[in-house]
């Protein structure tokens, strides 16, 4: 009940501030009424950085790994808010549930963590490569990794984010270390996106919404965005969207 409950206040707090937005227009601000639970699957490099940053901002975190025994010193170090689990644990105990894997993962969490997924607000920072992905890659260049990503996982609110991001950029920004790293996120669902602009807050960078799960393209791998590692401002100038 009492996630319920929970869930039920993010998602008025949500629709509430989109009533007054613009679309898309800039990343709303609105802060979450509470903490939440996140489920971690791929704990490398991006998942480790981005769930580092929330467990700092005071979120539950749970890092997931197929060998979970792996991850248990770096989640003891970082004390009682961070655990361990499997991909299927960290799915079921995320309300949010960040993927950072190798793309081609992405059709067996898909496929076998549909049940736990269902529902939920994923955020997705995998990216396809033309050397791993094979006719995977040729799917995502033709019909967006927004579209491909929310195919390969069915039935959860898709966003778009961290993808276009230096892991290190991120854990500098959440630490202090450079100027505010701007985050490009898009998502279909518009309530989903308020929630996941409050969470690149709370790691200490800043959302810069583009749109619709589409509008990513502008973001994937090879454009002027992906790993432009800059600040709000001129990522804003870059994609062409006005200031905040
Ligand atoms: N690194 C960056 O700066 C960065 C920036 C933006 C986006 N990304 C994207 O984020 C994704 C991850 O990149 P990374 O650099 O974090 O890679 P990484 O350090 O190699 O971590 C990937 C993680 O995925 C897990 N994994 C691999 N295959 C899996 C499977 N079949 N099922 C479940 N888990 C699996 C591995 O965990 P276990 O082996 O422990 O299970 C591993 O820890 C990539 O798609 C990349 O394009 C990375």
């Amino acid at each position: 009940m009492k996630f319920f409950r929970r869930a039920a206040l993010i998602a008025i707090a949500a629709v509430a501030t989109l009533a007054v937005l613009p679309a898309f227009s800039a990343a709303p601000q609105v802060n979450p009424p509470q903490k939440m639970r996140i489920g971690v699957i791929g704990s490398g490099s991006l998942g480790g950085s981005v769930g580092r940053a929330w467990i700092k901002a005071g979120h539950e975190v749970m890092f997931s790994s197929r060998n979970p025994d792996e991850l248990r010193a770096m989640a003891k170090a970082l004390g009682p808010l961070a655990s361990v689990g499997t991909p299927k644990e960290a799915a079921a105990f995320g309300e949010i549930v960040l993927t950072a894997l190798p793309y081609s993962a992405l059709t067996s969490i898909g496929r076998d963590l549909q049940a736990e997924l269902r529902g939920k607000i994923v955020i997705d920072a995998s990216n396809p490569t033309r050397w791993s992905d094979g006719d995977l890659y040729q799917q995502a260049m033709r019909d967006g990794v927004g579209a491909t990503s929310a195919r390969l996982l069915p039935g959860t609110r898709l966003v778009r984010g961290f993808s276009a991001v230096n892991a290190t950029a991120i854990a500098a920004s959440s630490e202090g270390r450079r100027t505010t790293l701007a985050v490009p996120i898009a998502s279909d669902d518009k309530a989903a996106l308020v929630v996941a602009s409050q969470l690149v807050r709370d790691a200490r960078c800043a959302p810069v919404i583009t749109g619709n799960l589409e509008s990513s393209r502008v973001f994937e791998d090879g454009t002027p965005i992906d790993e432009a590692d800059t600040d709000e401002a001129t990522l804003r100038q870059l994609l062409k969207l006005p200031p905040n």
